[in-house]
């Protein structure tokens, strides 16, 4: 099975899928910046017209830290904790000096934290949630009052997943403060080019 193939269909359990990012690691960022990966950019683009001034951010799946690089250019002084499955990208995330602390860590798990955040960042990577509704749970859990969760999902597993459902079963605890048209993610990879879309979403704590 080729890395392009793995991507679009899914590539396995969490260890398939850490020993899979474990492999790319080195290779990321160049293989993605070919691939005109822009979610990470976009996001920020987003993030800057709701919220002035963000502290303390929790980035999920961090991977290499691509979605760090760009909110240090809008939030300066922003703290970043990161966490993900695969050590090797987590490598080269912390020689990018951009993270605080970083947990080798499954984002359905709990993370120790020390205080909450105001800032919850999962980019590119809600295709490898297997739990959605404890992910959700875990995220009310770490954010703080008026805080913010960005993320981006494929439209094709939105719909498949419902995750219209489960925004709304989560509504108690968190209102949509932005929904995205569909926006393309990988415009540059065979499999992807733009048949397949990204929503970029923000959730926030109420
Ligand atoms: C496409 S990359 C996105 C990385 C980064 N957010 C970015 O925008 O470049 C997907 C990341 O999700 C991580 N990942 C997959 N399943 C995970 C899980 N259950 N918990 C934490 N990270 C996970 C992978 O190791 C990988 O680094």
């Amino acid at each position: 099975m080729t890395k392009k193939k793995s991507l679009l269909n899914g590539i396995g359990n969490q260890s398939m899928t850490e020993k899979y990012y474990d492999d790319w690691a080195l290779n990321y960022d160049l293989t993605l910046k070919k691939w005109n990966y822009k979610a990470p950019k976009k996001a920020v683009k987003i993030l800057s017209k709701i919220k002035k001034k963000l502290n303390f951010n929790l980035d999920l799946a961090c991977g290499t830290g691509m979605f760090a690089e760009e909110i240090k250019k809008k939030y300066k002084n922003i703290i970043i904790d990161g966490c993900d499955i695969s050590s090797q990208s987590l490598k080269i995330a912390k020689q990018k000096k951009l993270y605080r602390k970083l947990f080798k860590k499954s984002f359905e798990k709990k993370i120790q934290i020390t205080s909450k955040y105001d800032l919850i960042s999962m980019i590119g990577s809600m295709t490898y949630c297997k739990k959605p509704g404890v992910l959700f749970s875990l995220i009310c859990s770490y954010l703080k009052k008026n805080g913010v969760f960005i993320f981006t999902h494929r439209i094709d597993l939105w719909e498949k997943q419902n995750f219209d459902k489960l925004i709304q079963e989560f509504t108690t605890y968190l209102k949509i403060e932005y929904r995205s048209r569909p926006l393309n993610y990988l415009p540059e990879n065979i499999d992807f080019s733009n048949k397949v879309k990204i929503r970029i979403m923000v959730l926030k704590k109420v």
